[in-house]
């Protein structure tokens, strides 16, 4: 049977599929055959992101995945819908402003990490119910989570202790057959730029379908193998 044959019948849930890497994936695994359920909290603006890609597999449910409610009405909702998730991708994240430890505004700090990392366990606990043997969970994280920046503590610091959740939750559900991959994407072209550094070189930066396409391959592997991290990002630096 044909890759896109076997994958009808697959469900991947993508958080912050509204724009940028999520939504590149999302609509590079429709293209796969995957039936594709994107996130984002603005529910309008998720509306008419699905009606642009004109694929009949990409459905949008609204979800702020740093309030545990939302998060659980998500869940709920692709229960309902497709009974199970075959991938789910840990995708939704934010930056923050460039600052100093000494001046980094606290509202910044929790943001960064009720988003990055909370929103990473939060939708971990309850896609894991939904999963089983073959499924895969991908968690975005950043070259943030292994490389330093100044003026990026807490972006880096969510990003580290994703990294830290990401191996400790691949070790519990290996048994189970469920495999974690820890994607590190460097500069990648998108809007998260703007939070931090607008005049970014998005010339030299990776495209996000370029992403897209390693985080299909590692969840088309064999089930059998497990491709644990993807590094990915620009031959020449942008930093
Ligand atoms: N671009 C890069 O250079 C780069 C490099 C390495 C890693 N990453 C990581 O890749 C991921 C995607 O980033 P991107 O570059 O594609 O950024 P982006 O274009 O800013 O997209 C971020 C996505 O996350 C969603 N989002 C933000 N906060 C959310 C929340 N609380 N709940 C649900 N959704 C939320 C946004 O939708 P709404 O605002 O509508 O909610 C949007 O869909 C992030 O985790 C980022 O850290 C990016």
């Amino acid at each position: 049977m044909a890759q896109s044959e076997t994958n009808k019948r697959k469900v991947a849930v993508i958080t912050g599929g509204s724009r940028g890497i999520g939504l590149a994936i999302a609509r590079a695994f429709a293209h796969a055959g995957f039936k594709v359920v994107i996130t984002g909290r603005d529910e309008s603006k998720l509306k008419a992101v699905v009606a642009a890609t004109g694929s009949a597999e990409i459905t949008g449910m609204p979800c702020d995945v740093t309030d545990p409610a939302s998060v659980k009405k998500l869940f709920a909702s692709v229960r309902e819908q497709y009974s199970a998730i075959d991938v789910l991708v840990n995708n939704a994240g934010v930056a923050h402003a460039l600052a100093p430890v000494e001046t980094l505004p606290l509202e910044d700090w929790k943001k960064a990490i009720d988003t990055n990392l909370t929103g990473i366990f939060l939708c971990a606990q309850a896609a894991l119910p939904l999963m089983s043997t073959g499924g895969t969970i991908v968690n975005n994280l950043s070259v943030a989570a292994i490389r330093p920046f100044a003026g990026m503590s807490a972006y880096n610091a969510s990003k580290a202790g994703a990294l830290g959740f990401t191996n400790a939750l691949r070790e519990e559900v290996r048994k189970r057959g469920i495999r974690v991959v820890a994607l590190l994407p460097g500069a990648v072209a998108t809007e998260i730029w703007d939070q931090f550094w607008a005049d970014a070189p998005r010339e030299k930066m990776l495209s996000a379908d370029t992403v897209a396409q390693a985080v299909l391959h590692a969840v088309s592997a064999p089930a059998e193998a497990s491709i644990e991290e993807i590094r990915i990002g620009p031959t020449v630096g942008v930093l």
